[in-house]
Order: C-alpha cells, then sequence, then structure tokens
C-alpha cells in the first residue's frame, strides 16, 4: 500500500511560494511617491505657494495637537487624587475631541494637496510643547501643562488662520477658527475651573 504524502517534491519556480496568484507579496518596500514637503496639484484655485504655506502652518499645528492629545490620554491613565473620577473623565473627553482636531488638520493637509504628519517620531521633532516626565505629575501640574500647551495652539491657530484669510485660503482659515480655536478655548475654560481655590465644603 502506497503511503500518503502531504510533502509534494520540490519543483524549481512550482511551490506555492511568491509564483502563485494567491500568494500575498510580503515585505515590499518601494521609494516615496511623493516626498514630504512637497505639494501634488487638485485644482482648487489656490497657488502653489498659499497651498505650501497654509500645509507648513496646518504641520505645525498638527504636531501640536497630536502631543496635546497624548497629554489628555497620559493625564487621564496618571491622575490621582479625590477629584480623580471627574477628572479622569474629563481628561478623555478632551482627548476624544484632540483627536478629532487631528483628522481635521490632517485631512486639510491633504487636501490642499500636501503630506500631513504622522508618527510620533517625526511629530517629537516637530512640536513646540514642552516634553513632560515619563513618571505622575501632582494633578495641578498636569492642569498646567494642559493649559500651556492650549494656550500655545490657540495663539498659533490664531496667527496661522489670519495669514491664511489674508492669502485667501478661507477654507483653512475657517477649520482653524471654527474648530480648532473654538474647541481649544473651551477646553481651556474647562480646565481652568479646576484650578480656582475655592472651600469645598465651609466657606471662608
Ligand atoms: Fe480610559
Amino acid at each position: 500500500m502506497a503511503t500518503m504524502t502531504h510533502a509534494r517534491p520540490m519543483q524549481a519556480g512550482k511551490d506555492a511560494g511568491p509564483q502563485s496568484e494567491a500568494q500575498p507579496i510580503l515585505r515590499q518596500r518601494g521609494r516615496e511617491i511623493q516626498p514630504y514637503g512637497t505639494l501634488a496639484k487638485y485644482p482648487l484655485g489656490l497657488s502653489e505657494e498659499v497651498r505650501a504655506e497654509s500645509v507648513a502652518e496646518l504641520n505645525q499645528v498638527l504636531s501640536d495637537t497630536i502631543v496635546l492629545r497624548d497629554l489628555y490620554k497620559k493625564h487621564h491613565w496618571q491622575v490621582s487624587g479625590p477629584t480623580f473620577y471627574s477628572l479622569h473623565l474629563l481628561l478623555d473627553k478632551h482627548y476624544e475631541e484632540q483627536t478629532k482636531l487631528v483628522d481635521l488638520l490632517a485631512e486639510r493637509a491633504q487636501t490642499l494637496g500636501g503630506i500631513a504628519i504622522a508618527m510620533p517620531q517625526d511629530v517629537a521633532e516637530t512640536t513646540k510643547i514642552e516634553r513632560p516626565p515619563r513618571g505622575r505629575e501632582e494633578v495641578p501640574v498636569q492642569l498646567s501643562r494642559l493649559l500651556e500647551a492650549h494656550e500655545h495652539i490657540l495663539v498659533e491657530a490664531r496667527a496661522a488662520a489670519k495669514k491664511a484669510e489674508q492669502a485667501g485660503d478661507a477654507g483653512t482659515a475657517d477649520l482653524l477658527v471654527s474648530s480648532v480655536v473654538r474647541a481649544n478655548e473651551m477646553q481651556v475654560w474647562f480646565l481652568s475651573e479646576h484650578l480656582v481655590d475655592t472651600p469645598l465644603v465651609r466657606a471662608k
């Protein structure tokens, strides 16, 4: 009786390797189809100079927004003390809102034909927001870091919006004001109220 075997005789070029149509082509690398800092041309009625300037500004705000977003998650995890629960929830809410801004900013950069900065290594090289320690800090310090990051982004986003508006890029200006500035201002209010030293039980 013949013995069944699953092993097929090896034939050069006839195994189920890359020659098979069903075989995924793995571990591929290639050249970049668009280098960072260059623009694809879309028929938007905006000059290359205007689009390049807007993309550069958007990428700066994007980098800082990614860092602020991640600072929110860090503090959502590492917050401590009697206000733990409300802060834990609030910080995550702000994280989610910042995540939406990240997507809007990145997709605006792509819409203009540019390339949105994306990876943490690249963001770390670009952001202007101070790096916190890996360890855990006191609540007032955590909130102060967040507020300083917000203020930095607000100043930057308003200036970028003004520049875009003057250059005729109303779409970028609108995004920066209607989404970025307004959301950041609101979050500043919510955080700032946690730093008011008011009695919890007995009035002074
Ligand atoms: Fe969580």
